[in-house]
């Protein structure tokens, strides 16, 4: 099995999935940029099954020259610029990883099951995974059906709508066996604190401002991980080649939900009163942090998904509800300071405002 982007967030999550629930051989493939650590592989890098191969998804020969040495059966396509703010400032990189690296990676497995005889050729799947804000957004009521038509909003969501036809594309054209996922937002262990939760997190700690864009009542659906995790491994296995499968757990929260939940969590296990940073801002609590500053431009107003079609084609159940969840999260990234700390310097970031477009 091939995972491309398996030094990120999710990636590095779906890696241990599979190396403890498969006998799959997993080689990751990455580039490594700003989001992609060898930090985030170290406990499964002297695995047996486990290899790595830093590419770009982006280069057709080296795509190609990997088919040919690891002759997957699988192939799961993580690899993207993933961050909103990002793209808002400067969408090339999307442009190039998202919608050009999505169809090298099919291109190169059109090119590599040419050689290969008809079971070959219907037992491979290629799982690209997207996300639910290919849909656009939704207001107060309604949920996002695999039947909802697209409507992008960012340069990030717009370069992962014209991968997902992509992927279409090739399974009608060349009939080659895709499936997608389109999941709501994640959180757990290993997320690049560029993100909502571990950037507050980060921030609360070392009392510094926490933003909220607007006036913080957009709202996402919160999934724990693991549970795309399992849900992706699902999909690639049981799915319906040609077919999009929603991923979601029905936890909608706006995000001054989420930011206040992580404040009552960290007075819990990290309380302010005796945080020196805290003390040397001569303030009490986490949530005086909470600042309001300038909307993301274009910034989706709801996300909601409707995963039925997974739960009832394939049996998929989320494990992990949103309260413990989000403890784990929030007693994970405490428990792992020292990794935030290498990856912000590994990475030079210092969690810098992004995404105003200036
Ligand atoms: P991430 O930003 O944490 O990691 C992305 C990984 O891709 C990194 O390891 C990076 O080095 C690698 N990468 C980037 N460009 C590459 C290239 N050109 N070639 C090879 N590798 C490259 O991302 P994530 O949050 O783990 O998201 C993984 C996938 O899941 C993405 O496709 C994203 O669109 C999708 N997704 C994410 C969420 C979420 O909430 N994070 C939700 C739904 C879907
Ligand atoms: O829905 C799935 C998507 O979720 C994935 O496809 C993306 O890759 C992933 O990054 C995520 O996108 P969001 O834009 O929803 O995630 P982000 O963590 O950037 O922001 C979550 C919400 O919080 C959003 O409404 C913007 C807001 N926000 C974000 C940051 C970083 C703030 O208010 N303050 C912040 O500092």
């Amino acid at each position: 099995m091939i995972v491309t982007g398996g030094a990120g967030f999710i990636g590095t999550n779906f890696v241990r999935h599979a190396l403890k629930n498969t006998d799959y051989r997993v080689v990751v493939l990455d580039k490594l940029t700003y989001a992609g650590s060898l930090l985030n592989l170290k406990q499964v890098e002297n695995h047996e099954r486990y290899a790595f191969e830093q590419a770009d998804i982006a280069d057709l020969d080296a795509i190609e020259d990997i088919y040919q040495r690891y002759q997957p059966d699988r192939v799961v396509n993580f690899a993207a610029e993933t961050h909103v703010d990002r793209s808002i400032d400067g969408p090339e990189p999307f442009v190039r990883t998202n919608l050009v690296g999505t169809w090298v990676m099919l291109e190169a497995a059109r090119r590599y099951l040419r050689d290969k005889n008809e079971d070959e050729a219907s037992a491979f799947r290629l799982l690209h995974v997207s996300t639910d804000e290919v849909y656009g957004d939704l207001d107060e009521t309604g949920l996002f059906h695999e039947t909802t038509p697209y409507a992008p909003s960012s340069p990030y969501s717009a370069s992962k709508a014209g991968a997902d036809h992509m992927v279409h594309a090739y399974h009608r054209t060349y009939g080659l066996n895709t499936i997608i996922t389109n999941c709501s937002n994640n959180y757990g262990p290993f997320q690049f604190p560029e993100k909502l939760i571990p950037v507050v997190i980060l921030n609360a700690l070392e009392a510094k401002d926490l933003r909220i864009y607007g006036d913080g009542s957009n709202i996402r659906d919160w999934l724990y991980v693991e549970d795309h995790c399992s849900g992706i491994l699902k999909a690639l296995e049981n799915g319906r080649p040609g077919r999009n499968y929603n991923i979601g757990g029905r936890n909608e929260r706006t995000n001054l939900q989420i930011i206040d939940r992580i404040c009552k969590l960290l007075e819990k296990h990290r309380p302010a009163a005796e945080n020196p940073a805290m003390q040397a801002r001569g303030l009490k609590q986490y949530a005086d942090l909470k600042t309001f500053v300038e909307d993301r431009p274009g910034h989706d107003l709801r996300y909601a998904i409707d995963a039925d079609r997974i739960r009832e084609e394939l049996g998929w159940e989320p494990k992990h509800n949103f309260d413990s969840g989000i403890e784990h999260t929030v007693k994970w990234y405490l428990d792992n300071l020292d990794w935030c700390k290498d990856i912000q310097e590994e990475k030079n970031y210092n969690r810098e405002r992004l995404g105003t477009g200036k």
